[in-house]
């Protein structure tokens, strides 16, 4: 009896230990190169062919072209104060960035300017329900982490604040992809609930909305 028991608490310590081991090769961090932070196409040129365009080559984008969406999307411009491309109401900065790939899903870690990797399954398919997510590169989806605002906001002030704040990233996105000949496509068209669940969110977090990257199709 006494050996049945020492032999299932040893099982248990040995699956425990190998889960951890799993979580700790699962998340790893990827530095990205220095982002491009100067040049690109002259602002008036950017705003005037900015436009959504819905169908993507699955070739993979660069490191570098991925270093420089996410500092254009969210990235620290003024690392003094450690103050961001987009604003933010109070500077709450409670848009996180999950990256989705084809070799895995990220959180983009701004302080670090890299990305954490949270799993290596493909959830490129549940990031939205039009059919390009599933072969674009990269999705994006932009996720309020309300327990940055503080004490006293209510819940409809927080979400109306924190659809604002995805929407000023969009654009950064918008008008990067413009200049660097890249396709881009904001998207409202999400199951929430099924990207809560894939991408293991709390209570404390809320979907706002997605945006896929990538080249143009042919
Ligand atoms: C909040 C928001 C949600 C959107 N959702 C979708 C979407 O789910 N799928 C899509 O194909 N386009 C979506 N769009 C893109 C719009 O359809 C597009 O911006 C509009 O047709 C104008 O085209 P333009 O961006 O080229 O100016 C969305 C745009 C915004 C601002």
């Amino acid at each position: 009896m006494k050996y049945r028991k020492l032999k299932i608490a040893l099982l248990s310590i040995t699956a425990v230990l190998l889960s951890l081991c799993t979580m700790a090769q699962t998340e790893i961090t990827v530095r990205l190169p220095e982002p491009t932070t100067s040049g690109g196409m002259p602002l008036m040129d950017a705003l005037r062919l900015r436009e959504s365009i819905r169908s993507f080559d699955t070739a993979e984008i660069s490191e570098q072209q991925l270093s420089d969406l996410l500092w254009a999307a969210f990235g620290v411009s003024r690392p003094e104060k450690g103050l961001r491309t987009a604003p933010s109401a109070r500077n709450w900065q409670d848009i996180d960035i999950y990256v989705v790939m084809s070799n895995g899903w990220y959180l983009y870690d701004h302080t670090e300017h890299a990305l954490v990797r949270k799993g290596r399954e493909d959830l490129r398919t549940y990031t939205g329900t039009q059919s390009f997510v599933a072969t674009a590169p990269v999705n994006m989806v932009f996720v309020s982490d309300h327990s940055r605002m503080g004490e006293g906001v209510d819940e409809a002030t927080r979400s109306f604040y924190a659809s604002n704040h995805a929407g000023y990233i969009s654009q950064n996105i918008y008008l990067y992809c413009t200049s660097e000949g890249l396709a881009t496509v904001v998207r409202g068209l999400i199951d929430r609930e099924k990207i809560r669940e894939v991408l293991r969110l709390t209570d404390n977090q809320q979907v706002i909305f997605a945006q896929t990257v990538g080249y143009p199709g042919r």
